[in-house]
């Protein structure tokens, strides 16, 4: 089954609201009509009312970098997934390496996250990713399983619905390093083995599995020629609109 990429801009914590409308401006004529792939841009919290009001109508959509998996409550500096929707968003990252490196996030945290983000419909893009010692240690299959499990933990299948898995080896994070597209293929197909393992072959087949790590116009199309990756999780070179568009145009 054909599966539709999903090219996503995770723009960490970079642009203010004026830099992401002028983002907008530029961008938006680069892909008008490129109805190849889904486009989904993640700007910081503080910039998603202009980018939802920037990209209106366009095929683009936005999304937030994390949410609280609580509704409401006394959670000093937190989001919940409801103020996402409530904001404009239809999708939010989960999981990614660096909130799990510098801001505690486990996968007992990504799971409750999981878990909120599709009950409130939105859909989520979990991160998973082994870091240079594992992959070095061997234990990059381990790490993912282990990782995937706990993600998928207490989620049906039906429930499931729009789950959407990020690949990102954590040494190719921001390094200028990217995992070959053998190398990714690996490990996606590892990854849906896992989904197929809790949420049924049918389900398995038709999720999507996104790479990220250094993705960037030079080596987006051979990463995207690859059957098993279904788009990508783009930073450093989302942040330009041309660089963006050319990855999505790979
Ligand atoms: P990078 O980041 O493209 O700058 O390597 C990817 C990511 O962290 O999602």
């Amino acid at each position: 089954m054909a599966r539709k990429k999903l090219m996503a801009a995770n723009w960490k914590m970079y642009k203010t609201p004026d830099q992401a409308r002028d983002f907008f401006h530029n961008f938006l004529p680069l892909v008008a009509g490129h109805g190849r792939d889904e486009i989904v841009v993640c700007p910081p919290f503080v910039d998603i009312r202009a980018s939802v009001e920037s990209s209106k109508n366009s095929s683009v959509s936005i999304g937030g970098q994390n949410l609280y998996w609580e509704k409401e409550g006394a959670y000093t500096g937190e989001i919940s997934a409801t103020m996402l929707v409530a904001t404009g968003c239809t999708h939010v990252i989960i999981g990614h390496s660096e909130r799990r490196e510098y801001f505690g996030e486990t996968d007992d945290t990504v799971n409750l996250k999981l878990k909120a983000a599709l009950e409130a419909d939105l859909t989520p893009i979990v991160c998973v990713g082994e870091v240079l010692e594992e992959r070095e240690a061997g234990l990059t299959e381990d790490v993912l399983r282990r990782q995937c499990v706990r993600a998928f933990h207490a989620v049906s299948t039906k429930k499931a619905g729009k789950l959407v898995i990020a690949y990102e080896p954590v040494w190719a994070i921001g390094t200028g390093k990217t995992a070959t597209p053998r190398m990714a293929a690996d490990a996606h197909r590892l990854i849906r083995g896992e989904a197929a393992k809790t949420f049924g072959e049918e389900f398995a087949n038709s999720m999507r599995i996104l790479y990220g790590g250094s993705v960037k116009p030079e080596n987006a199309k051979a990463l995207m020629s690859e059957g098993e990756i279904d788009g990508a999780l783009v930073g450093g070179a989302s942040l330009d609109p041309k660089s963006f568009a050319a990855v999505v145009k790979y």
